[in-house]
């Protein structure tokens, strides 16, 4: 994990690497380094983050180089098992992203042939195996290395002598940027688009070469051709726009990507869509996903279930890949905001060996999900900085009421209501967001506490299970998403008067289960935070505190519901101090599994 940038042009490299590798620092970032070529390669690089290393690294004078932000898996965060890493003549430097699974057996054997390792990583053995195999020709080196590595990667490389950057990948995120007299390589496009918004996505087994005014991609020897691409998102887009955290300016975006993601989609009086997937012979359909993806599947699940009458599973793509499954007739949905969760993309491989025709619903075009998958559904939030998943989980569920709307035989006049309310969605969050003030009393008394319960039934038990996600990443309080039926089966012993309890509270057939349930917690001493829909009084007398939403129809509630959860888990970590947009251990793309 980390992110990786490469520059060569007229200007002096330093100030632009670590420029790109700021906007990189959101795939998650211990330590980070850069390598700059002249005559020789000079090299900084140290466990701080990059604005930092920024302050303190000498200049390197050069118009080529390299930068990498690290989240460590081999090895801790240090200074010597920052990247880039270097062979034993220290004229080769590379950077990688990815986990080389042989580095065990392959460092024995180099060190047997006298190579001497510095750090604990399993990227070292990189430098040292195209060190092997030189003989005046950077690309065939690197390609022989990779001939000897197993694992993902996205690399790139450089040596003395030879004015180009080589680079390849596997199963790891990597473009190039193509710009006037000077070109990028990245590992996505937020990092280069200061710069270029012209990029080219690279497939795996590709290996690129650039110089400042040429690119050649080929593989096994032999040159390819690839899309270039013309990326819109605006510079500004991928900024803070003014808010203080990138969390609460993706917040406020929602009611933008909710239009943004149906415009197009839904016609006057009806969806449209023409999708494989949805079409002949499914008779179940699989729908897996990471992380808060995964919850945006539960709830997709309910939704199909309801408006398709189909069976449908919703699962983690990191358990799917471990157990086997009857999956005739089934269609298949990968959800992914990235396009690059390591965990999504087995899966959707695995699908695809046994025959299943899979969807992905993605927000980045171009990404592996997508180049998978045999159709995509990309949603159209923007690029989200902040780690915790916000106005891309809302994308993800508009594209999933999309979807289902569009294959739904129920009776036609429901079916137009919903449309109507799916368009009248934005106003709705827009309410939710208007009451910011509120929700952020009601973060101060939650930031106070050590242990959060979120409960919720049907349709909105999965966005009790987000709420706490989101509360436990941003805020570092331990919460916990339940099935308020469940409270009793074992989480009872935890309730007292410091486990507060936030109940969503929905209008539709598990309204007046939830209300026992409200009364079975209080009686046990724990206070009560409700959400619930504007006019529901039978609430007031049973909750301490109310968050009012909006009225919608029940199958919408979800919406309205994780506007609210979200902006409170904002506002508690803010209260509590944390670093919102980067908090610790995690990564905005989890391209290991
Ligand atoms: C939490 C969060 C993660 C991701 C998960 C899957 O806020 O963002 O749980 O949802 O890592 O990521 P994608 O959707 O990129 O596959």
């Amino acid at each position: 994990m980390g992110g990786i940038v490469g520059y060569i042009g007229d200007k002096q490299a330093q100030p632009i690497l670590l420029d790109c590798l700021v906007k990189l620092e959101y795939r998650g970032s211990d330590s980070c380094g850069i390598a700059v070529l002249d005559n020789s390669i000079d090299l900084y690089k140290d466990a701080v983050r990059v604005r930092e290393l920024a302050k303190v690294a000498p200049q390197l004078s050069g118009t080529a180089g390299i930068g990498h932000t690290r989240l460590a898996t081999h090895g801790e965060p240090s200074k010597a098992n920052a990247h880039p890493h270097l062979d034993c003549s220290g004229n080769i430097a590379v950077i990688h992203n990815g986990v080389i699974n042989n580095s065990q057996r392959l460092k024995q054997q180099l060190t047997a042939e006298g190579h001497h390792f510095v750090s604990e990583t399993d990227t070292e053995v990189i430098p040292h195996l195209i060190e092997k195999y030189y003989d005046g020709n950077l690309e065939e080196a690197v390609e022989a290395a990779l001939r000897d590595v197993d694992g993902s990667y996205a690399i790139i490389a450089l040596t003395v002598g030879e004015p180009k950057l080589v680079t390849a990948k596997k199963d790891s995120p990597l473009i190039i940027g193509i710009g006037d007299r000077e070109n990028f390589i990245a590992s996505d496009v937020p990092a280069i688009l200061d710069y270029t918004n012209r990029v080219i996505y690279l497939e795996d087994g590709d290996i690129g070469v650039i110089t400042k005014d040429s690119m050649r991609i080929s593989r096994g020897g032999t040159e390819v051709n690839r899309k270039q691409h013309l990326i819109s998102w605006s510079v500004e887009e991928a900024q803070k726009a003014g808010y203080e955290h990138f969390m609460l300016k993706e917040i406020h975006e929602e009611p933008r990507v909710i239009r943004d993601t149906l415009v197009g989609w839904v016609s006057e009086d009806k969806p449209a869509v023409d999708l494989a997937v949805m079409r002949g012979g499914i008779e179940s359909m699989l729908i897996l996903a990471c992380g808060t993806s995964y919850h945006a599947a539960l709830i997709g699940k309910y939704v199909m279930e309801e408006l398709l009458s189909i069976p449908v599973r919703a699962e983690f793509a990191s358990e799917f890949n471990y157990y086997g499954q009857t999956l005739a007739r089934t269609g298949a949905i990968a959800i992914t905001q990235s396009g690059e969760t390591a965990d999504t993309l087995k899966a959707m491989k695995k699908l695809k060996d046994v025959g299943c025709q899979v969807l992905a619903i993605t927000n980045v075009v171009g990404s592996a999900a997508s180049r998978i998958a045999d159709q995509t559904i990309y949603t159209r939030a923007g690029s989200e900085a902040s780690v915790a998943a916000t106005k891309s989980f809302m994308a993800q569920l508009m594209a999933l009421y999309w979807l289902v709307m569009s294959y739904s035989k129920i009776d036609a006049r429901r079916l137009a209501d919903l449309i109507m309310e799916l368009r009248q969605l934005p106003e709705k969050v827009q309410q939710v967001l208007d009451n910011e003030t509120k929700i952020l009393e009601y973060a101060k008394y939650v930031s106070r506490y050590e242990c959060v319960f979120f409960i919720g039934r049907g349709i909105n038990f999965p966005v009790a299970l987000e709420g706490a996600l989101k509360l436990k990443e941003t805020s570092y309080i331990h919460a916990e998403g339940y099935a308020a039926g469940e409270m009793k089966h074992g989480p009872f012993a935890l309730l007292g008067s410091d486990t507060p309890i936030v109940a969503i509270v929905a209008q539709d057939n598990t309204y007046e289960a939830m209300l026992t349930n409200i009364k079975e917690i209080k009686a046990r001493g724990a206070p009560v935070i409700a959400l619930a829909e504007e006019g529901d009084e039978a609430i007031g007398e049973l909750a301490d505190s109310i968050i009012t939403l909006p009225r919608v129809d029940a199958i919408f509630s979800p919406v309205v519901n994780v506007v609210a959860l979200q902006l409170l888990a904002y506002y508690t970590a803010r209260q509590r101090g944390c670093p919102i947009d980067f908090p610790r251990n995690l990564a905005k793309s989890v391209t290991v599994e």
